[in-house]
């Protein structure tokens, strides 16, 4: 949108909220940029009314619900943690396919919000759908490119109201709004998470396995790329996070030999994730990163890649 007036936009917002809502509210909410800041939008709306979900799919990134409590109080949100770890890893046993995957999430996530709601007498599902979001789940006239968690997921009769107050909105937009309303800088300038969380960070079975050595490489590329770009090494990609292979292939260990997945190394740079290029980062951090991946998570990783695709032709995650 040329000439995005964040205050503007939030005014609006939080009027027609205001006028349309008639009852209790849930949000799907992660902690990411988009559900907080729809989040932070509702609540000045209707207040207590709101009441915002976490579920702890089990894929999320390291240490992220304990974080997300605080975060959380802080910005004076009435919050729930729902633990469906379990819930979500059997819904996914043997399940290989990337659309299948993907569905299998949304609805196990839409059915969660479902119970949640039942108990909390909600009326409304409020939701923190951007434009990219809808588009690429085949929206208007383009094609299915992937079913996104946000919308691919949902039953055609959800009982529940919709509010998706930044629909129209793209990151950059949903940023600002952000910062507008007060949301500390670490969330409005956090790099997007997919909903599904790393369990679209896995090509083929979703299994505990899988999950710990991903969160790990994940945490791992966080955490050296930020220290890069802290020491003025680089800048800052718009998204940086790895992803693990089924492919397993040999390494060695001193002279022991091992036989270990495959993580890709992801950084891209973009503005709205419609469309992005590989970020070009210096030999020296991916060789960190690499050698940290595989002393941490030595045997279950013998081999790490950088992808150097831009998209298109490639989507920014492999799921
Ligand atoms: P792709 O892989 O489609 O990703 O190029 C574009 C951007 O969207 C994020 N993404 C998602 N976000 N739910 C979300 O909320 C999803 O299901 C989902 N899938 C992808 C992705 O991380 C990237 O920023």
């Amino acid at each position: 949108m040329i000439g995005f007036k964040p205050e503007k936009f939030i005014e609006e917002a939080v009027k027609e909220i205001k006028n349309s809502v008639d009852g209790n509210v849930i949000i799907a909410w992660s902690g990411g940029v988009d559900s907080t800041t729809t989040a932070v939008l509702v609540n000045k709306a209707v207040g207590e009314r709101l009441l915002c979900i976490f579920v702890d799919t089990g894929f999320m990134r390291k240490n992220e619900p304990e974080r997300m409590k605080e975060v959380g109080k802080a910005l004076d949100l009435r919050i729930k943690m729902v633990d469906a770890k379990n819930r979500f890893l059997s819904a996914l046993k043997g399940v290989k396919d990337p659309e299948k995957k993907r569905k299998i999430c949304g609805e196990l996530f839409i059915r969660i919000f479902e119970e949640e709601a039942r108990n909390f007498e909600a009326k409304y599902l409020a939701q923190g759908t951007i434009a990219p979001d809808w588009i690429e789940s085949g929206g208007g006239i383009r094609d299915t490119i992937k079913s996104h968690h946000n919308v691919g997921g949902l039953p055609e009769k959800m009982g529940l109201k919709l509010i998706e107050p930044l629909r129209e909105l793209y990151k950059d937009e949903v940023r600002k709004v952000g910062k507008v309303l007060g949301i500390p800088k670490e969330i409005y300038t956090r790099q997007p998470f997919p909903g599904p969380g790393l369990a679209i960070r896995i090509v083929g079975e979703v299994t505990e396995e899988r999950v710990n050595i991903i969160r790990e490489a994940c945490a791992i590329t966080e955490k050296e790329i930020e220290s890069a770009v802290a020491e003025g090494k680089m800048e800052r990609p718009w998204q940086y996070f790895a992803v693990l292979l089924p492919t397993k292939s040999v390494g060695v260990h001193g002279d022991v030999r091992a036989y270990g997945y495959t993580v890709v190394i992801r950084a891209v740079d973009s503005i709205d994730g419609m469309s992005a290029a590989y970020s070009k980062i210096p030999h020296e951090v991916l060789q960190k990163i690499s050698t940290k991946i595989t002393n941490e998570l030595k045997d279950r990783v013998t081999r790490v890649v950088y992808d150097i695709t831009n998209k298109p032709p490639g989507t920014i995650e492999y799921i």
